[in-house]
C-alpha cells in the first residue's frame, strides 16, 4: 500500500498553505458549471484547513488553455466557493501570482487564476516552481485527477515545500490501490471518450490485469490504427479486446456493439470505467443512446463498478445514474494511468522523502 504523508501529522494553524486542487469541471457554453462533482470532493480538505486557521492559496487549472483565456478562468469557481463556504466577495476573489509580490495576508482564503495560463506550469519550470512554493509554507496535494502530469503545481513545488496527501487524493489511492490488489473477476475496464493521446497507450497496458477491454466512442477508431500498427502485441494479449464500430457521422456507438458490451457486463464482477462511448447531449430520460444504455447495464449487472472522468460523471448525473456506482473517481486519465499499473509524477513526488 502507498505510504501517503498525512495531513492529520502537520502544524497548519497559522501556515500559510499551497493547496492544489482539481478544479477542471466541465463548463457549459455560457460559462456555468455543469457539475460539480470534483469541487464537492474538494471541500474536505479545504474546510478542515480553514478550521485549523490556516491561510490557503488554492492552486488549480481549467480546460487547456494556451495563454490567457478569459473563457478559462477561475472566476466562476470562486463563485462557487463563495456559495458553498457561506463567505463574501471580500473573503475570496481570483488573484494572479504577480499580485503577491510583498503581499500582507490578512486574509484567510485565496485563488490563483488558472495555473495553465503560464506555461511555465506545464513546462514544470523550475523558476516557476520557486515562485509559487515561496508564496507558502507547506504544500498540499488533493488533485488526484491531475497527479498523473509533472506540471510545477503537482510535482515541481514538492521537493521545495513540507508536503502532505489531502483527504481526497488519500481516499482515491487507498481506494484503487485496493482494488487492484485483489479485483473479483472478470475484471471489465472500458474506455471511451477524448483526450486520444492519453488514453491509447492505456488501452494496451490494461491487457496487464483486465480480462476485458471495452473500446468505444472517439478512442475507438484510433485504437483499430493502433492494432494494426502493432501487430504482434495483439498476440500477446492476456485478456480480450473489443473495439466498438461507430455510426456513419462518428457520434455515437452503434446499438450492435453497446449490445456486446452489455453481454461482457453482465457476465463482470468488477468494472472500471472511462470516457463515454458516443455523444451525451441526449435528453435526460433517453436512454437509447449507446452512454446511456451502457451506464444503465453497469448498474443492473450488480458488479463493483467504478467510474472516472469529467464528462462521464457529468452526464451520468444528469440521467440520475451516478449514485448507483460502487465508488467514484475524481480522476480520469490519472485513473486509468493508476490502474494500469503507471506511477503517476504527482503521487510519487509526495512519497519520495518518507
Ligand atoms: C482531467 O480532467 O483529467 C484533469 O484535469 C487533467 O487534465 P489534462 O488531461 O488536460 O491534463
Amino acid at each position: 500500500m502507498i505510504n501517503l504523508p498525512d495531513l492529520k501529522t502537520a502544524d497548519v494553524k497559522n501556515k500559510k498553505i499551497l493547496l492544489r486542487l482539481d478544479l477542471d469541471v466541465p463548463l457549459s457554453i455560457d460559462g456555468d458549471i455543469e457539475d460539480d462533482t470534483r469541487l464537492k470532493d474538494s471541500l474536505e480538505t479545504l474546510e478542515y484547513l480553514l478550521s485549523s486557521e490556516a491561510i490557503v492559496i488554492i492552486v488549480g487549472h481549467l480546460g487547456r488553455p494556451e495563454g490567457k483565456d478569459e473563457k478559462l478562468s477561475l472566476k466562476p469557481i470562486a463563485n462557487w466557493f463563495l456559495n458553498q463556504l457561506q463567505i463574501t466577495s471580500n473573503d475570496l476573489s481570483v488573484t494572479n501570482i504577480e499580485d503577491f509580490e510583498g503581499f500582507k495576508f490578512s486574509d484567510k482564503l485565496f485563488l490563483l487564476e488558472n495555473i495553465r495560463f503560464y506555461k511555465e506550469e506545464e513546462e514544470n519550470n523550475p523558476d516557476f516552481a520557486k515562485k509559487l512554493a515561496g508564496l507558502t509554507d507547506i504544500y498540499i496535494n488533493d488533485a488526484f485527477a491531475v497527479s498523473h502530469r509533472e506540471h510545477a503545481s503537482i510535482v515541481g513545488v514538492v521537493k521545495l515545500l513540507p508536503h502532505y496527501a489531502g483527504f481526497r487524493l488519500k481516499k482515491e489511492i487507498e481506494t484503487l490501490s485496493s482494488l487492484l490488489e485483489n479485483p473479483k473477476r472478470p475484471f471489465v475496464v472500458i474506455i471511451g471518450g477524448a483526450k486520444i493521446e492519453t488514453k491509447l497507450p492505456l488501452v494496451e497496458k490494461m491487457h496487464q490485469f483486465a480480462d476485458y477491454v471495452l473500446v468505444g466512442g472517439k478512442i475507438a477508431e484510433e485504437t483499430r490504427v493502433l492494432l494494426k500498427v502493432q501487430h504482434e502485441k495483439v498476440a500477446e494479449r492476456k485478456s480480450v479486446l473489443l473495439v466498438a464500430d461507430l455510426n456513419e457521422d462518428e457520434t455515437d456507438t452503434m446499438q450492435n456493439s453497446v449490445e456486446n458490451f452489455l453481454q461482457i457486463i453482465n457476465l463482470a464482477k468488477t468494472i472500471i470505467w472511462n470516457g463515454p462511448i458516443g455523444k451525451t447531449e441526449g435528453q435526460e430520460e433517453d436512454l437509447e443512446i449507446g452512454t446511456a444504455k451502457l451506464a444503465k447495464g453497469i448498474v443492473e449487472s450488480g458488479a463493483y463498478a467504478v467510474v472516472g472522468g469529467g464528462d462521464t460523471i457529468g452526464y451520468l448525473k444528469k440521467i440520475n445514474l451516478l449514485d448507483k456506482f460502487s465508488f467514484v473517481s475524481t480522476g480520469g486519465g490519472a485513473m486509468l494511468e493508476f490502474l494500469s499499473g503507471e506511477k503517476l509524477p504527482g503521487i510519487e513526488a509526495l512519497i519520495e522523502d518518507i
